[in-house]
């Protein structure tokens, strides 16, 4: 199929608040997924509401910024129920994000379309992106690196996807 007539992939990056780890999460993914010349749309969504509006933590777009990605447009929103039906994916940052999102969701929830981000690293035990909000600036960097790792292995999973 050419990329006329392919259907493109859309996917959710969620966290709490969304104004942290998602909006990093959506701008690498973007920058991936282009990269790979894979079609894809990618937002973010947070299972809580206090943000809603606002832009990325300065201290995501500083740390986007440093590695060459601008997230300053991103604006949060809350997920939706009905956001299981308009994505392909829905990408938890941790296990708490999960399980509230299912609470969201409700009988739209799909198993099947759910995951979290770092199953995406190959070998790793980890579950759970750090939340950095309550944290000063170092722990950005890490957060940063973290999802960057797990946006690449996930590219990966979804070339390999494509090319079938
Ligand atoms: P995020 O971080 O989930 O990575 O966006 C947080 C941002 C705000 C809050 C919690 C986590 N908050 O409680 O306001």
């Amino acid at each position: 199929m050419d990329n006329n007539t392919k259907k493109k992939l859309s996917i959710l990056m969620v966290c709490l608040g969304n104004i942290c780890r998602s909006p990093l999460a959506e701008g690498i993914m973007k920058q991936k997924l282009h990269a790979a010349g894979i079609l894809g749309k990618v937002d973010s969504a947070g299972t809580g509401n206090w943000h809603i509006g606002s832009s990325p933590h300065p201290d995501s777009q500083k740390v986007a910024k440093l590695n060459g990605i601008n997230i300053s447009d991103q604006r949060a929103r809350q997920l939706q129920p009905t956001d299981f039906i308009h994505y392909d994916l829905i990408v938890f940052m941790d296990r708490e994000n999960k399980k509230d999102g299912k609470k969201i969701a409700g009988i739209y929830w799909q198993e099947n379309k759910a995951r979290l981000l770092l199953d995406s690293i190959p070998n790793s035990n980890l579950q759970d992106v750090p939340d950095p909000y309550f944290g000063g600036w170092d722990g950005y960097p890490k957060v940063y690196q973290l999802i960057e790792e797990a946006c690449e292995g996930l590219v990966e999973e979804l070339s390999a996807f494509e090319s079938r």
